[in-house]
Order: C-alpha cells, then structure tokens, then sequence
C-alpha cells in the first residue's frame, strides 16, 4: 500500500443551541465513512467537532430557559455526543467553541490579522432594540415588506415577494426580543478586508480544494469585488472579548471555524500529538473539512483567508453536500418528518440509516431526500436478502457438517479473484466521496455470490455422499466473499462488521480483502440483522410529531383559555369523513403508464374484461370491471395508469397482477388516457 498519510478531517459544529436532527446526521455520517474508510487504510486519521456555542440565538435561548449560556452549551454538547455516538460516529474529539484553546487561538489569529493591517475599523448604523438594549441581527427584526407591504416579514428578506433589502428598509419594524419598536443607533465595528486576498483566494479556488461547481458559484461572488467582512458584535452578546475592547466580541462565524484547530489542540495536548505539523504553514499533512452547502461562504472564503492571513495552511479540500429531505420535501415539524437523532434512535438500527445515506450519497452538491418507502425496501433487499443472506446460507452447513472449519482447496478462483481486485476501484470510489457507487459496486458482487451459491445449491448437494465435498468448498468460498463484501463495507456498518468480525475469527483489515481463509475455524452463525419493520417507521413519525405538539400545548395553555368558548368545529360521522393517507403511503404506489394490448371478456362474469398490459419491460395481466364503458375490441392500443406493485390477488378467473386506473362516473364514462397524449409504456408517474 501507498505510504502513511496524516489526515485531519472534521465536519461543521452543531450550534449548542438545539438537538442534532437527521439533517446533521448525514454530514456526520458522511464525514465519519470516509474517516473510517482511511483509519481502515493504515492512514493516521484524526477526526474532530465541536459545539458552536458563541451567538445570538444561543445566548437568547439560554435566557429563556433562565439558565447561563456556558451551562447550555455544556448540556447540549453532552447531548450531541451522546446522540453521534448512538450513530457510531467516531469523534476523536468532540470539543467545545467556549473553551481556553479557542479563546487562545481565536486572539493569536486575530491579531495576526490585525498586526499584517487586514483589520480596519468603520461606524455603521443598525436596529436597535432601546428595551431590551441590544442590536438586532437581520432574523430578529420583522415588521412589513418595503416592497410589497406583506406583513411578518424578517429583516433580510421577504417570503411573500422574494425582495431582498435591509432591516432598517422594513416598514413598522418590530423587535422580535421584545415587541419594541427599534430605533437606530451608530456603533463601531471591525472589519476583516477580504479584497486583499482576491488573487490568494482566486487561486486557491482554482486549486481544485473544492467541488468545481461550488467553486464556480464562489468566483462569482467576487466578480464584482470583495467587501469587508463585519467580524464584531456589541455587548450583550455571548463570545469571546476582541482584545483591547471591553464590549466588542468576536462574531461566532469568527471563532467557529477556529473551533476545528483547538477541538484539535485540545487532542493534540491530550494525545501528545503535534499541533504545528496540522497547521503550519507549510504543512506536509492534509486537512478536510465537510460542510453542508448553506455554509460555503464562510468556509471557501472567509476561512481561507483569515488562515492564510495569520500564516497557518489552507484546507486541502472542503466538500459541500446538499440538505436532506423527507418523503420528497423539507424536513417538516408538523408532518413529523423533522425527525431529532434521538427519536430515530429509540425506533430504528443506527445501521439502516448509515446504509441508506451511503447508498445515496455522491460527491456532489445534491440535495438527498430519505424517502421512507424506499429507505425499508433498500435495507431489506440489500442488506438482509443480499448481503447477510450469503452467510446465513452457508453458515450452518459450515458449523453443522464441517466442524466449523473452512475447506483448504478454493472452488472457483476467478469468482474469489473478481471479489478481491473490486477493492481498489471501491477504494477509489470511497476516496473520492461516491459513496453511492461504492455501494452499488458491492452489491453486484453480492448478486455474484447468490447466483453462485443457487447454482450449486448446497441443501442439495450435503444429501449426497459424492457431492458433500463439494457443499463443503461452496459454502466455504459463500462465506469467504461475504467476508471480502464485509471488508467493504465496514467502513458504513462498523457494528455489523464488529460481530461479523467474531463470527469469522479475523480482523477484516482492508488489506484482507487480498486473502482468502482457508482450513480456518469460524464461529456458530448469529443473526446478524433484523429487517427493517416498517411500523417502527410509523411509529418514529407519530413520535416526532408528538414531540412537537406537546412544546405546542405547552405554549399555547395561556392562549386557549381565551378560546375555550369557541364552539369545536363539529365532528363528521365517520361515513361521511373522507379517509385520508399519509404521503408516505401513496408515495408506495408504483404508478405506470400501460398499453392495453389484447382485452377480452370473461365467461361467467358480466362487468370483467381480461386484459393484457404492456408495461414496457414487462407485460401483465389484469382483470377490470369496465366491460359497462368498453368492447373489449376498443381497448386495444388504448394506453392507461396501472398500479404496477398492488399484490397479485388469485381470482376465480385467473391472476390479476395490478389495477387499472381509470375515472369518470361510472356506466358508459369512464375515460382511460388519450393515445396521443405522449405518454410511453412503462413511464413511472409521479
Ligand atoms: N454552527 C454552524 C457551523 C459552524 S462550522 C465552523 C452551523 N451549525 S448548524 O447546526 O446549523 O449546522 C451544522 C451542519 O449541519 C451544517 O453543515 C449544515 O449544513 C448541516 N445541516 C443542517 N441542516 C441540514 C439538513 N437538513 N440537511 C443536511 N445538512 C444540514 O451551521
Ligand atoms: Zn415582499
């Protein structure tokens, strides 16, 4: 293997003002894959977070629960790790933004900055609310849209028209904090001069440190030039003191990214590592950081900058992902798909959701969306049908017939070959963050193995005394490729390959995947995955909105007693209540376009047609009840909605494989799809 790398890697901090929630899971899975992949590889790998625990909201949400905003931070940091670590996601230091290590770094840098002359200082004018006696960020102003005059709108920007403007632009401003009205009110603020690091910060986009595509969007952020960043927050504010003021801090988007460099110190003083071979400026060892595609700017500009600045090493790459969605759509309270770490966690195996997000996710920038229907079916038929359904059947014949030892010949070389060579193209693959195609590398090979092991059959061959050698060398190359397939995949299930690793007495190095266990004892075969039950998705739903609605009711006691004379709004009878479905089960109907290619009528029923579908791929054969509307002659060529995955049903006629969709009110008018309204046969409809 190629030399020892040194990698630092680290993804964003959580904000300690609030739970981790299945959005944060994925970069935290994401990063944490990638890590395992390169510890897997012999590299020297070290993997750091943090709480962000500096700002505004954090300091507001701290008053509110009347607690000190040092004593929060520390509450949520417990939670974050407690949550990360029921995910399997291997910190080695999960830090904290409120630490010396950080006030320490966060001073040296900025007066690095201050000292090369790239801080400048200028008055501006803000919001400011007189009650609460504090400046406004532009989220906690709102008042009318100078544009269209919609109301409730935020100081940035508005919902209603999409206009962009400034908070003091609003129209009867509000302070959020305190309902006052906010007057303006002139400060001083220190500035980070970004322009003077145009030509260091259009090279290092060209540098290829970032995803092409995000670099791009980057360079066209300066096209018209760089501005000053506003790096200064007045009292009150939650923070670090900027060094020779006494009610100037140092805004959280500061410190935050400065928060990777001491959660990192603080190993480093923990694990006598050295500290300067990570961050010097020449440094020889790599840095990575994974972020979500809401805060590129502040790691493809402004960090860069402030390192290169103060004389420390610029990243070697940042990647960007995209947001996670839930059944197509953002992640909702009310629909119960805003879903908290901890919630998944007392429904589901940490291990489906790792899978899932791995089988997804690419290099790019793209959003992902964890649709539930989807997420059961994949775990299932890859994990369990695929996957741990080479060792459970081979396992048994193993310990039952051949006293648990694997046979000394291999059966078929170039299959055992083929499965060993994959490791460098799935290497690659993991390398370069296409996890997704890694994923689908695996499973072909898995599919290899289960068409190897139904050919031979080895319930049929430990029958016979002639073929019982044979069974012996099949189920041993079954269990040798499910060994090879868990060498790939531990870096995503690292508690699946943990017993699997009992199991087959081996430690499932990567380099392993270069060998195969001959004459070698294994242990008695334990489950090692329960399907994924869907009702525990159901159930981890209802969970979620439980959540919310008792915060709700909790917040809402004092206003309903205003209302309890309000009359309820009357309930329907139960006939007269339209049942609805949740999207997650409509979303399970396969919708197809089909062409009717032969129809004809069954004897002994006066409202069937048979009709015969084409579905592009595949034809079926349907029983409809529209003979009323249709000869059964006119169907033919006709194209219609089918429900391509309803469950077979055995009718006295014969089997019905689907359903014909079709409306209208019945008798003479129903009406099927025009022939020329382009649709194909076997389209999927959404
Ligand atoms: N505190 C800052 C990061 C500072 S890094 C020096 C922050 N915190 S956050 O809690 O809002 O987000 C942490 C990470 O989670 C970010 O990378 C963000 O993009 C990611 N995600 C938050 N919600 C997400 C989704 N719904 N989907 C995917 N990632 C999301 O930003
Ligand atoms: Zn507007």
């Amino acid at each position: 293997m190629s030399e020892t790398r040194k990698i630092l890697v680290t993804c964003a901090l959580p904000y300690a003002n609030g739970s981790l929630h299945l959005g944060h899971l994925l970069e935290h899975i994401q990063t944490d894959i990638w890590v395992r992949f390169q510890k897997s590889r012999g590299h020297q790998t070290y993997f750091v977070c943090a709480s962000d625990a500096h700002g505004t909201p954090v300091m507001l949400k701290a008053d509110e629960l009347g607690i000190k905003p040092e004593d929060m931070v520390e509450q949520v940091r417990a939670e974050h790790k407690q949550d990360t670590a029921g995910f399997l996601i291997d910190f080695d230091n999960f830090y904290s933004t409120h630490s010396d290590e950080n006030r320490e770094l966060a001073e040296d840098i900025y007066n690095k900055l201050n000292a090369g002359g790239f801080i400048a200082r200028r008055t501006i004018e803000q919001l400011y609310d007189p009650e609460k006696k504090m400046f406004l960020p532009d989220r906690y102003v709102k008042g009318e849209c100078p544009q269209c005059g919609a109301a409730d709108q935020y100081g940035d920007n508005c919902d209603a028209c999409g206009s962009t403007y400034a908070p003091t632009e609003l129209k009867n401003p509000k302070s959020k904090v305190s309902d006052a009205t906010p007057i303006l009110k002139e400060s001083e603020h220190y500035f980070f001069e970004l322009d003077k690091f145009q030509t260091m910060l259009t090279d290092w986009l060209d540098s290829g440190s970032m995803q092409p595509q995000v670099a791009n969007k980057l360079k066209e952020w300066f096209g018209d030039g760089l501005r000053g960043w506003d790096i200064s927050r007045d009292a009150p504010y939650f923070g670090f003191n900027i060094p020779g003021t006494t009610d100037k801090y140092f805004y959280v988007w500061l410190d935050a990214p400065i928060g990777y460099m001491s959660s990192f110190k603080n190993l480093a003083n923990s694990a006598s590592l050295d500290f300067d071979e990570f961050w010097q400026a020449d440094a020889k060892t790599e840095l990575h950081h994974f972020i979500g595609k809401d805060i590129i700017n502040f790691h493809g500009l402004f960090w860069p900058a402030m390192l290169d600045g103060a004389g420390y090493r610029k990243p070697t790459g940042i990647y960007a992902h995209g947001f996670l969605t839930v059944d197509g759509q953002k992640m909702s309270k009310s629909k119960g798909t805003f879903i908290k770490a901890s919630t998944y966690l007392k429904h589901l195996d940490a291990e489906y959701l790792r899978y899932y997000f791995a089988a997804k996710l690419t290099a790019r920038v793209d959003d992902l969306d964890l649709n539930m229907a989807d997420f059961s079916q994949r775990v299932n038929s890859d994990l369990v049908g695929k996957y741990v359904n080479i060792a459970s059947r081979c396992a048994g014949f193993i310990s039952k017939l051949f006293d648990g030892k694997l046979s000394e010949q291999v059966l078929d070389p170039a299959l055992a070959n083929e499965f060993m060579q994959a490791g460098e193209h799935i290497a690659n693959l993991y390398e370069t963050r296409e996890y997704g195609k890694a994923i689908r590398e695996i499973m072909t090979l898995a599919d290899k193995a289960n068409q190897f092991i139904a050919d031979e059959a080895p319930w049929q061959q430990v029958k016979d005394e002639n073929t019982l050698a044979r069974a012996h060398q099949v189920c041993s190359l079954g269990i040798n490729l499910f060994r090879i397939l868990t060498i790939y995949l531990k870096p995503v299930l690292p508690a699946l390959a943990a017993k699997v690793s009992d199991f087959l007495n081996d430690d499932l190095a990567w380099q392993g995947h270069q060998t195969l266990l001959v004459n070698h004892s294994i242990d008695k075969f334990k489950p090692l995955l329960q399907r994924l039950d869907s009702k525990k998705i159901d159930a981890m739903i209802q969970d979620s909105k439980e959540d919310i609605q008792q915060k709700q009711s909790a917040a809402k006691t004092d206003k309903s007693n205003k209302s309890a004379s309000k009359k309820a709004p009357e309930q329907k009878s139960d006939s007269e209540q339209l049942q609805t479905i949740e999207f997650e089960d409509f979303a399970k109907l396969d919708l197809r376009i089909a062409k009717i290619i032969s129809a004809e009528n069954v004897e002994g029923a006066d409202k069937l047609l048979r009709i015969q579908v084409d579905l592009g791929e595949q034809q079926k054969q349907i029983f409809a009840g529209i003979k009323s509307a249709y000869q059964a002659e006119d169907l033919v060529g006709k194209l219609t909605l089918v429900i391509n995955n309803l469950k077979p049903r055995k009718m006295r006629f014969g089997l019905s494989e689907g359903m014909i969709l079709a409306a209208g009110p019945g008798g003479k008018d129903i009406f099927l799809l025009s022939p020329d309204s382009g649709a194909q046969p076997g389209m999927q409809v959404k």
